[in-house]
C-alpha cells in the first residue's frame, strides 16, 4: 500500500458519528453516510451508531430494515470493494464499476444469486497512490482497469 493521508473507513464513520453525537432525530442521516463509507451495515456498525447517537440498538435495527436502501447482508462469499473515493474516480474507477457490473450480472451494492460475490462501491480505501484500487475480501489490487478487474475476478470464479 502506498502511503497518502486517507483515513480508514472507521475513522471516518467514528467522524460522522461524533459530529451527531447523541442526535437521535440524525439516525437516517447517519446511516446513509455510513453505508456510502462500509459498502454496507453490519451488526458492529449498526451498534456503533446506536451507541454514539443514543438510539436503542432496537430501533437502529428497525430503520435499517425497513428501508430497502440499507443493506446488512454479510455479502458474497468473496466481497469486492472498488475505491469510488476522489483518487480513485478520477483515474477510472467508474469503468471499473460498470465493468464488474457487466461482468456479474448485478450492480454495486448486490451479490450474485449463487452468493458467491458481492459488489459495493466504497470510500477511500487508504491507497491512493495505488488508484484505482480494489479489495476482494482482505486482498488489495492497485492499478487497475475495466479489463485488468475483470480478470482478478475469473481467479475467483
Ligand atoms: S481514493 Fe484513496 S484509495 Fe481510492
Amino acid at each position: 500500500m502506498g502511503t497518502c493521508n486517507c483515513k480508514t473507513p472507521w475513522d471516518e464513520l467514528n467522524e460522522v458519528i461524533e459530529a451527531h453525537r447523541g442526535q437521535e432525530s440524525a439516525l437516517i442521516e447517519v446511516l446513509h453516510k455510513a453505508q456510502e463509507i462500509m459498502g454496507y451495515l453490519p451488526r458492529d456498525v449498526q451498534e456503533a451508531i446506536a451507541e454514539g447517537l443514543r438510539v436503542p440498538l432496537n430501533k437502529v435495527y428497525g430503520v435499517v430494515s425497513f428501508y430497502h436502501h440499507f443493506s446488512v447482508e454479510p455479502k458474497g462469499k468473496y466481497q469486492i470493494a472498488v475505491c469510488n473515493g476522489t483518487a480513485c474516480y478520477v483515474k477510472g474507477a467508474p469503468a471499473v464499476i460498470s465493468s464488474l457490473e457487466e461482468e456479474l450480472g448485478i450492480r454495486a451494492g448486490e451479490t450474485t444469486q449463487d452468493g458467491k460475490f458481492s459488489l459495493a462501491a466504497v470510500r477511500c480505501l487508504g491507497a491512493c497512490s495505488l488508484a484505482p484500487v480494489m479489495t476482494i475480501n482482505q486482498k488489495a489490487y492497485g492499478l487497475v482497469d475495466a479489463d485488468k478487474a475483470k480478470e482478478i475476478i475469473k481467479q475467483y470464479e
